[in-house]
């Protein structure tokens, strides 16, 4: 018996991987992160499943749950939103199996930035005005932050910043990245990227809290950057008619003439 971590994407019930939907499809058992992971996902649960919403549950009733379905020998689908790498509280529950000898799989999903980004139809890594992004958050009720892990020093480096968690703290977030990112940089929240009733509200550092409507909180994300809605940048080197690379040399001279798949 396996438990199947699965990254459910951010909402929307087409944005999860085929390997997901299959081990969805292959368990008996489902439990799911049901305070963001989309009911519509559940829809891949074959008939008959037990499908338990762990939202209201602590770890060691999840727990609980995980080790009744191994007694029993059944694969359990684990449901997370997004993608498992990121605020998904999969380390613990990974570091309770390895002690318990329970198997697991990983399979990753769609995180929300990125459901984000394709929603303003962004890329985030823009040549010469950002080429990092930074996926961070900012200090909640249950959760303190690492000393130097500060949105002021993440601004400092001029990257891309994707901050999770923090819409209710949107004041601070705009206070402390003035100072490096300047009031007229763009900045977009975007809410329930993909899902049906998804909202996006553009602005500056300046004009975003006027800006937003009643109702925004929760799962929204919280872009800031230079690269948000730029259209003064430079063309990558990678689609240069004139740059030489493996895949299109140049002469007969370059380093890539003559190469071929074969020889990678
Ligand atoms: C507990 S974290 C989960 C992150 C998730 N594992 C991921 O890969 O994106 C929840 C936060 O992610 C962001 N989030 C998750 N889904 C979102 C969505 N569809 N649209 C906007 N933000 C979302 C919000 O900032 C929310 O507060």
């Amino acid at each position: 018996m396996t438990v199947h971590f699965i990254g459910a994407g951010p909402g929307a019930a087409d944005l999860l991987t085929l390997r997901g939907r299959d081990l969805i499809a292959q368990c008996p058992v489902c439990l799911y992160a049901g305070s963001l992971v989309p009911e519509a996902v559940l829809s891949h649960c074959p008939e008959g499943a037990r499908i338990v919403n762990t939202a209201a549950m602590d770890l060691d009733a999840i727990m609980a749950e995980i080790a009744a379905a191994h007694d029993a020998g059944q694969n359990i689908a684990r449901l997370h939103s997004g993608d498992l790498s990121v605020w998904s509280a999969m380390g613990e529950q990974l570091r309770r199996l390895d002690a318990m000898q329970i198997p697991y799989t990983v399979t990753p999903g769609v995180p929300s930035f990125s459901a984000a980004a394709a929603a303003l139809g962004a890329e985030l890594t823009l040549p010469g005005i950002a080429q990092s992004v930074v996926l961070t958050r900012t200090q909640g009720r249950a959760s303190s932050m690492p000393e130097g892990e500060t949105l002021a020093a993440f601004g400092a480096t001029g990257a891309t910043l994707a901050i999770h968690l923090s819409i209710q703290n949107l004041g601070r977030v705009v206070a402390e990245l003035t100072p490096h990112y300047g009031a007229e940089c763009p900045i977009a929240v975007i809410w329930r990227a993909s899902w049906p009733d998804e909202r996006i509200v553009r602005g500056t550092l300046s004009t975003i809290e006027d800006a937003m409507p009643d109702g925004i909180e929760r799962t929204a994300l919280i872009l800031v950057g230079r690269a948000i809605g730029a259209t003064g940048f430079a063309e990558s080197r990678l689609y240069a008619p004139d740059y030489d690379r493996r895949y299109r040399p140049q002469s007969a001279d370059s380093p890539w003439a003559g190469w071929s798949d074969g020889d990678d």
